[in-house]
């Protein structure tokens, strides 16, 4: 199992455990996590799965390519930052395993 604590805005810590090759919005929903709502099921087409990585673990997660469809769509998202990611578009393996993601405010 991977490990992952979603922090949301208010400071609420949620840690939830998922299977390796899950995505961190599975992560979420399957875990009832707040403020994760992944409207297009995961596409990378909606934006609503917004999440800021920990900046101790955004150089494993791997920054946001500028030439990517992820990238189109977080430049129109509410609080984007250099720690910005789709929660979708992060694959969670062992590597990951005690990854740290904070989700925004809103996502809309
Ligand atoms: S769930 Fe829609 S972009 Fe991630």
């Amino acid at each position: 199992m991977v490990k992952v604590t979603f922090v949301a805005h208010d400071g609420r810590r949620f840690p939830v455990e998922i299977e390796p090759g899950m995505t961190a919005r599975e992560a979420a929903l399957f875990n009832e996590v707040p403020g994760i709502d992944g409207d297009c099921g995961g596409q990378c087409a909606c934006a609503t799965c917004h999440v800021h990585v920990d900046p101790a673990w955004i150089d494993r997660v791997g920054r946001l390519a500028d030439d990517s469809m992820e990238a189109d769509l977080l430049q129109f998202a509410e609080g984007t930052t250099t720690e910005s990611r789709l929660a979708c578009q992060i694959k969670l393996d062992d590597r990951l395993d005690g990854l740290v993601l904070r989700v925004p405010e809103q996502q809309y």
